[in-house]
């Protein structure tokens, strides 16, 4: 009978929405819940959510999913382990005492603190960083390779440090040591650990890696960045690996069963896709979009604008892989906002018949520099830009320069691992929410010039953290770090898009996206 499966569950909390998913064995997702959180843009390049919000859609969304496991016949507690992935970098502060916050997330994307990160970059480059031995970090490229990240607007310690200047309770709670920082893997665990009661307070490994806190080899906190940024040691979560059994839930229809995976959600889908041997890559297309290729256990410093980053820790004693990742701000959120703000369609799947209505963009460039640039070109100061209008210009060309957006991106940041790691890439493994868009994909496959592999099971970032997660408690014989344990795992087959354009076409079109780029850089200095 039924009630004897046993299954695996994965909430994955990404930027705009939180899911709770149920895989059997094979990663056939059995049940499913998602629903979106209220996003909070009060200033231009400002971007927060409610951290309590957040919690709630993800208490629904576990309660939901599990109903409809039930009436599938299936216990609750058939759920053997839970993992959990989410959207990195983004911010919450909250008081120890009350186990409340104390003021909105920061999320990954906002870009508030430019003035913090000059700030600070001066100060770097002045007066140093004493690191030991009478060793000294002396510059933006030292402190790359100590933590794998640049001094950016995009991680966590830059976006703490605004609270604290310009929240009064976050400042007094720093004071008082009653102040908590984390992720929102951190906050998630605290609250459904039992939160002031009970609640631990951690961080995985590939979450502290974006925190630019964090010693990437050691996989410890940086004793010389905390007393760079002003950080009391206090105020930090306890670092665990990917894989492991951290707690159990204490209340709701999980209850008493174990947290046993917890992984950023890039790096999730990293290990969703089964890349776990060196060599492999990536790209998710979500609200922003993120190319990662596993480099195993070495960890390779990037030359051409990409971060290094732990990838994964298959278990605490365990060494970690790592990753180099290409982080791309703005991808599924530059189609929200053509939805959303500029009205041009009703909902995101209008996007193929828009843009294949048209047989280019009509010269037309959009570079959806919202929030800056990251990877492969960090410049916070760049802005969002159309060029090439005329009066020829349609809403179906700016919705197909939309697509070309994502895919010229994209191709960017592979250049530039092909430059730092050498190697050629053979095709894209794609997920994410944007993959649903056959233009999109065959868009990406024209203008990068390689094949692009779409899975049919296309939930790589949920699945990555429920592996993690049942390979923690041995469950179905799972184990990362022996891929062939995994061989009958989402078996379901690939749909492939290869290029169709001209080679001379593909550069030219790359030529006048290079040229948009540049202008769109610099906009504020
Ligand atoms: O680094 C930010 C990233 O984790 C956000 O992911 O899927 O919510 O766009 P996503």
């Amino acid at each position: 009978m039924s009630e004897q499966q046993e299954f695996v569950g994965a909430i994955d909390c990404g930027t705009t929405s939180a899911r709770f998913l149920v895989f059997n064995d094979v990663a056939e997702v059995i049940a499913e819940a998602q629903e979106e959180f209220p996003q909070y843009y009060p200033h231009p390049g400002w971007h927060e959510h409610e951290p309590d919000e957040i919690q709630e859609v993800v208490e629904r969304c576990l309660e939901e999913a599990v109903r409809k496991l039930e009436a599938m016949g299936h216990a609750a507690k058939s759920i053997k382990a839970i993992g959990i992935t989410n959207q990195r970098e983004t911010t919450v502060a909250w008081d120890r005492e009350t186990g409340k916050a104390l003021c909105k997330a920061i999320v990954w994307d906002d870009s508030r603190t430019r003035g913090v990160v000059n700030t600070l970059e001066r100060r770097l480059n002045e007066q140093g960083i004493k690191v030991h031995d009478g060793k000294h970090i002396n510059s933006v490229d030292d402190l790359i390779a100590l933590t794998g990240t640049p001094l950016s607007t995009y991680f966590s310690a830059v976006k703490l440090t605004w609270m604290i200047e310009h929240y009064e309770e976050v400042k007094n709670a720093h004071k008082e040591d009653r102040l908590l920082f984390g992720t929102v893997d951190s906050w998630l665990v605290y609250n459904l650990t039992g939160g002031v009661k009970s609640g631990i307070h951690i961080i995985d490994v590939t979450n502290a890696s974006r925190t630019l806190l964090f010693d990437i080899r050691k996989l410890q906190w940086s004793a010389p960045l905390l007393e760079f940024f002003g950080f009391h040691r206090s105020i930090l979560p306890k670092i665990v690996s990917s894989s492991e059994v951290y707690a159990e839930m204490v209340d709701g229809p999980l209850k008493g069963v174990p947290i046993a995976g917890i992984v950023g959600d890039q790096q999730a889908a990293l290990v969703g896709n089964k890349c776990l041997e060196p060599g492999q890559a990536k790209n998710t297309y979500g609200t922003g979009a993120f190319l990662l290729w596993n480099t195993g256990e070495e960890v390779v410093k990037s030359d051409h604008g990409l971060i290094t980053t732990v990838a994964y820790q298959p278990g605490p004693n365990s060494n970690p892989i790592y990753a180099l990742e290409g982080s791309i701000s703005t991808c599924g959120s530059s189609i929200k906002w053509l939805r959303d703000s500029m009205k041009l369609i009703a909902k995101a799947s209008d996007m193929d018949k828009l843009s294949s209505s048209v047989k280019d963009t009509g010269g037309v460039y959009f570079v959806p520099a919202f929030s800056g640039l990251l990877a492969p070109y960090w410049d916070s100061s760049a802005a969002g830009l159309l060029i090439g209008l005329s009066a020829y210009t349609t809403p179906e060309h700016i919705a197909r320069a939309t697509l070309e957006a994502i895919a010229y991106q994209t191709k960017a940041v592979l250049e530039a691992m092909a430059q730092d790691h050498g190697a050629d890439l053979d095709h894209l493994a794609v997920d994410g929410g944007v993959t649903n868009s056959n233009m999109a994909m065959q868009i990406q496959a024209d203008i990068g010039g390689f094949e692009v592999i779409r899975p049919l099971m296309r939930e790589s970032t949920a699945l990555g953290s429920a592996l993690l997660a049942g390979s923690a408690i041995g469950l179905f014989g799972w184990d990362v770090t022996r891929p062939e344990t995994l061989k009958r795992v989402n078996t379901q087959g690939n749909q492939s898009f290869k290029p169709k354009i001209s080679a001379e076409e593909r550069a030219k079109m790359w030529a006048g996206w290079n040229r948009a780029v540049e202008r769109s850089k610099g906009w504020e200095a």
